[in-house]
């Protein structure tokens, strides 16, 4: 039943059925105030395939990550979620945890593991979720309750071992690494099983080795355990390495969506992000952020604020902040394991 996609039979998204199709958007708009985050984006990611999402600061890519994952509730569009055991299931306002019990984890920008945990630990809540077991027989130390324990365990075994961290299970997460709390953050992502695992920015401030791992394991998730990654990232190098596809948001809005190297010659995306290619693009990518700039600049003038637009958001710094991924105006409650 399942259609793995190999990086040698791509077929662009737009001619795959909407049964190839395990995650698809239509129209999602989310606003905060006056500031659009997201406008009318169209999302089509095919079974099996690494799909990137790229863009500037700001471009609203975590407001999609928040958006699919039941953090963030768009106000208008559709968001539908194709499991492998067949039916359709909206995300659309659905809450964090069922949205994880339905097949979709994530990673989040800014790393969110209980450092005074152990790996293991961490991983194990992980994999406690997707098991039966009650609070009373837990405490009560009922069999059915040793036996999910005993299964929790074993899950968090593998996908450590998965990821290359088996010989770290006993250290505290806050005294891993940089590049080892990003693969710890995936284990416990993949610890719930998902059909797609929604990466966001897993590279940041990882050392070149690390991130050339990182690389490694993003593509054995996806061929190996058969997930489908959708995966935000400023490092090109890995986009163009790992993606089968990539899609680009700037100001909210999708502006181009291709293989890599479709994407890479788009002038509209060169102007929007990549820059820099030549010195002829350096100065086209400095005119159109001047640009950018004075039309802020004068719609604050004429609108006589500091042109935030955000009056009523209480979310502080959006994207960036610890928490703020749940922050928004529209935001659910935060129902998530961590
Ligand atoms: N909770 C929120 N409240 C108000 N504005 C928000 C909120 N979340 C996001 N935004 C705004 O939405 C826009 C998109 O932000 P988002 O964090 O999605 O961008 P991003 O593409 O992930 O950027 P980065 O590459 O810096 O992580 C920004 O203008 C941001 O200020
Ligand atoms: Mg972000």
């Amino acid at each position: 039943m399942t259609t793995e996609v190999t990086k040698t039979d791509r077929v662009p998204a737009g001619d795959a059925g909407p049964g190839d199709l395990v995650l698809e958007t239509s129209g999602v708009t989310l606003r905060f105030g006056g500031l659009t985050s997201l406008d009318n984006v169209e999302l089509r990611m095919r079974r099996g395939e690494v799909l990137a999402v790229i863009g500037p600061n700001g471009a609203g890519k975590t407001s999609l990550f928040n958006s699919l994952t039941g953090a963030y509730v768009p106000q208008e569009g559709k968001i539908v979620f194709r499991p492998r055991r067949g039916g359709e299931h909206s995300l659309l306002g659905a809450k964090p945890h069922v949205v994880s019990r339905l097949g979709l984890a994530r990673t989040f920008q800014n790393i969110r593991l209980f450092g005074a945990l152990t790996a293991l630990e961490n991983v194990k809540i992980a994999a406690e979720t997707r098991l039966k077991a009650d609070p009373v027989s837990i405490m009560l130390g009922l069999p059915n309750a040793r036996k999910a324990e005993r299964a929790s365990d074993r899950r968090a075994h593998e996908v450590l071992s998965f990821v290359g961290l088996l010989d770290r299970i006993n250290e505290l997460a806050g005294a891993l690494s940089y590049g080892d709390q990003r693969r710890l953050e995936i284990a416990r992502a993949l610890a719930t099983d998902p059909e797609v695992l929604l990466l966001d920015e897993p590279a940041a401030g990882t050392n070149p080795t690390e991130k050339l791992e990182l690389e490694e394991l993003i593509r054995r998730i996806n061929t190996e355990l058969g997930v489908s990654v959708l995966l935000i990232e400023h490092d090109m190098r890995l986009v163009m390495s790992v993606a089968d596809r990539v899609m680009v948001l700037n100001f909210g809005k999708k502006i181009a969506e291709g293989s890599p190297s479709e994407v890479q010659r788009d002038p509209a995306v060169i102007e929007a992000y990549l820059g820099s290619v030549t010195e002829e693009d350096e100065a086209a990518v400095a005119e159109v952020v001047a640009e950018a700039e004075a039309v802020a600049e004068a719609e604050a003038a004429a609108a006589g604020t500091d042109g935030t637009g955000s009056g009523d958001d209480p979310g502080g710094e959006p994207g960036d902040a610890p928490g703020a991924d749940a922050g928004g105006p529209k935001a659910q409650d935060t129902e998530e394991r961590e």
